[in-house]
């Protein structure tokens, strides 16, 4: 591993993202020696005013289960120190600048520095503004990288002011947009698996393939995140980001290399060729829908801190269009929601079937022939089937399915890192290539602005699904619709 220096400036020190995500994964890199046991330190920011030595606690605490002892987690938290900071007072970041210069200073840390925005959004582009402004960012040859959390923007033209907000601090290569989906393995395994395979490359395309189907399936509801969630719905916070970035994946062309530059300007290509809806498209190419009440499960709008007049989608099933000559005529249906029967992440690709079915042909097949389809298991598990036709053994000609299947063994997911370790991991490497570049996520939101736009002025009939089902009827509809089905029901 390259020990890299860094130190780190998190803002959020003292939020559930922190504590839950990104103490552990510093941690394990630190750790592993990814990062610098002798030349690190973080400054962790928030409201509240903590003492170091309670900051020291929460960090122990967040990384103990990963400790080999509590020495360890201690001399981990060491260097960590709190500061106390109102982000729209630009006095305290002349204090944040003189402190990271001091303990650069102490930990020879040579100008390596990462900003960690993780608080509520509307305050992103103050704190990129001021960074700069006052000093905070290093100026003696070590690098200057920005990681931001999501929400990034919750329209095209918010989005874009706030990149414009961080375009004054940092260039766009400094700048890490987090998507998690990005960090996950089998995620990343879908360019291995194209692109390290033409048995697969081969026939990704419109002639072999019928359909493509993306879920994103939730069993819970919007817990205590109602807030945040009731201003946002489905499509801000699935669909606009993580599903478009899956599906820009799956349809990219092959990437000129496999550097961060090469591989985003192909997902960027693939995005521009998805086809944005006009509003009767809107309407007949995508449902949304929200939970009703189920048993003791109450419905979406009787949730706490959910107004009960709320028009939030907790449910999105599209079908998008890529207007290319690989895809042309290709569906690719995605769905997501709340409260679904199941927790799990998948995608299907279905294959047409022969032009010609020789066996039913000859009268000798007994039993149909099947689609053929890959389905990439993203989670819980990780696993990667192929569903094949196949002979039953014996006399005859009787067709059976034959499943060729790769289950992730126990060894590999224990040298899985978790999507944040993952993604610090390449942000202090300055490997951006599993983050989203802006160009990606303002496409993105154009997509999505013009579903949005519909939906604020349509009224739903909602609710239209049961908790614990695979959502409302129209989903389905919209596959029959075109012959398909969901692989997954
Ligand atoms: C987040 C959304 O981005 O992704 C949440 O804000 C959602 O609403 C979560 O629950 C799902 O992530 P994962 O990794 O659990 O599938």
């Amino acid at each position: 591993a390259t020990a890299t220096r860094a130190l780190f400036m998190l803002f959020g020190a003292t939020g559930d993202l922190a504590k839950r995500k990104l103490y552990p994964s510093i941690f394990n890199l630190y750790k592993k020696g990814y990062i610098d046991q002798e030349h690190f330190a973080l400054i962790g920011t928030g409201r509240r005013e903590w003492s170091d030595d309670k900051f020291h606690e929460v960090i122990v605490e967040s990384v103990k289960d990963n400790a080999e002892s509590e020495d360890e987690a201690k001399g981990f938290a060491s260097h960590f120190y709190y500061m106390s900071h109102d982000v729209t007072n630009p006095e305290h970041y002349d204090a944040l600048s003189e402190y990271a210069n001091k303990l650069d200073d102490k930990y020879d840390i040579q100008g390596n520095r990462i900003f960690y925005i993780s608080m509520a959004p509307n305050f992103f582009g103050t704190v990129a503004k001021n960074l700069k402004a006052h000093n905070c960012l290093s100026d003696n040859g070590g690098f200057n990288r920005l990681i931001i959390e999501k929400p990034f923007g919750r329209d095209y033209e918010s989005a874009e002011e706030l990149n414009n907000a961080l375009g004054k601090s940092f260039n766009e290569n400094q700048v890490y947009r987090i998507d998690h989906y990005l960090g996950k393995e089998m995620v990343q395994n879908i360019l291995a698996l194209r692109f390290g395979n033409p048995l697969i490359e081969g026939i990704w395309n419109n002639k072999y393939i019928k359909n493509v189907q993306v879920t994103l399936a939730e069993k819970l509801g919007v817990e205590e995140r109602a807030g945040y969630y009731d201003g946002a719905g489905a499509l801000r916070d699935m669909i606009q980001n993580h599903t478009m970035q899956m599906l820009s994946i799956l349809t990219m062309e092959d990437p000129v290399s496999f550097k961060d530059v090469d591989v985003r300007s192909e997902k960027i290509r693939a995005l521009r060729s998805m086809r944005i809806y006009s509003p009767d498209g809107v309407r007949e190419n995508f449902v949304r829908g929200q939970y009703g009440k189920n048993g003791d499960q109450a419905d979406y709008r009787h949730e706490d801190n959910v107004p009960e007049n709320s028009n939030t989608e907790t449910y999105v099933a599209g079908k998008v269009m890529f207007d290319n000559q690989r895809w042309a005529n290709v569906p690719f249906y995605i769905r997501t929601g709340k409260m679904l029967a199941d927790k799990f992440t998948r995608i299907d690709i279905v294959f047409k079937k022969p032009l010609i079915d020789i066996f039913a042909a000859s009268g000798k097949q007994e039993g149909d022939l099947q689609n053929n389809v890959l389905t990439l298991f993203v989670d819980p598990v990780n696993k990667v089937i192929l569903h094949l036709n196949g002979k039953k053994a014996g006399q005859g000609m009787e067709m059976q399915p034959l499943d060729l299947t790769h289950v992730q063994s126990d060894a590999e997911k224990a040298a899985t890192p978790e999507p944040y370790e993952r993604l610090i991991h390449d942000a202090i490497l300055g490997d951006a290539t599993n983050f989203a570049s802006w160009d990606e996520v303002g496409r993105a939101w154009k997509f999505a602005d013009v579903i949005r736009n519909v939906w604020d002025h349509d009224q739903p009939a909602f609710p239209n699904y049961t908790p614990g089902s695979m959502g409302p009827k129209a989903a389905d509809e919209l596959l029959a619709r075109d012959g398909n089905e969901w692989i997954k029901k």
